[in-house]
């Protein structure tokens, strides 16, 4: 993937670039992700990052269906551990991270804002966890950190149905913290970023370091059997028939096999 960062006067911006496929992730695009987080780490002029999607539609429209569509269980395994690497790099960044979600942020594109420390929305923001819909469960970390944010019974809701979450909803819920019109989304981010960068990196490391432990413990193992049932969701009847019938334009007929 083409995954671009612009660096000014302390912020990084990380964009996610593929629009012709509104940003959905590849294990390409996941590792230039993965390899461009990891660069960010140790860059001590980065005091804040900003994290979007190229375009006008979208963030991210999460993973890409065409490659996961005939993938095995192991084979699924592997790209969600790669999808976990990455929202784990981002979770794990000293420097504080702002989701600025500029579109469809649907499946892995929710789930990378989730893994930042904040999330702003344009107007024309979509949130949603689709993969029951393509005949597997989210695998990047929803069910962990949506169920924490929104809380367990509007996260069991979203992504047991797989609907979408407007902006205003989002609002509602907490999922983000601002809307803002699209013209102006990331002029506010980036005035939220200067503000944080003007703190103490050591004190804003600090700080995430001890918010996350506010979770730690339950996430962690929640994580490790998100893993594992994800990886053991690829290569059944559902799997195939879920994505085959979104490449085909079709809905799709699940046995439960
Ligand atoms: N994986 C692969 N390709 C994707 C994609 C994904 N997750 N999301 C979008 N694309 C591709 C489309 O296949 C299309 O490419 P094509 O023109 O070669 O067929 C292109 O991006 C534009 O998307 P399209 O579906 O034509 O746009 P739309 O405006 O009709 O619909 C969405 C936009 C986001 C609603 C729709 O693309 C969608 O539902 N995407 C899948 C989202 C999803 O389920 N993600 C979770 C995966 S776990």
């Amino acid at each position: 993937m083409a995954v671009d960062v612009a660096r000014a006067d302390g912020i990084a911006t990380v964009t996610m670039n593929r629009p012709e496929a509104l940003n959905a992730f590849t294990s390409e695009q996941l590792a230039a992700m993965l390899e461009t987080i990891r660069s960010l780490r140790g860059d001590r002029s980065v005091r804040c990052v900003i994290l979007t999607g190229a375009g006008a539609r979208a963030f991210a429209a999460g993973a890409d269906i065409k490659e996961m569509v005939d993938k095995t269980g192991d084979q699924g395994a592997a790209f969600g551990r790669l999808g976990h690497a990455v929202a784990g790099a981002l979770e794990g960044l000293p420097q504080p991270t702002i989701a600025a979600v500029n579109g469809f942020a649907l499946g892995g594109g929710t789930e990378v804002a989730l893994a930042c420390d904040i999330r702003l929305a344009s107007e024309n923001a979509v949130f949603a966890q689709p993969e029951v819909t393509l005949g597997i469960l989210p695998g990047w970390g929803a069910t962990q950190r949506l169920t924490r944010l929104v809380g367990p019974g509007l996260a069991a809701e979203i992504i047991l149905s797989g609907r979408r979450v407007n902006a205003d909803e989002a609002l509602r819920i907490g999922l983000v913290n601002a809307v803002y019109p699209s013209d102006r989304l990331m002029a506010e981010a980036l005035k939220l970023a200067n503000q944080i960068a003007a703190n103490s990196p050591r004190a804003l490391a600090a700080a995430k370091r001890a918010m996350q432990l506010a979770f730690n413990g339950a996430t962690a193992s929640g994580l490790d059997t998100e893993a594992r049932l994800f990886g053991e969701s690829f290569g059944t009847a559902d799997q195939r028939e879920g994505m085959t019938a979104f490449i085909e334009k079709r809905p799709p007929v699940f046995t439960g096999e």
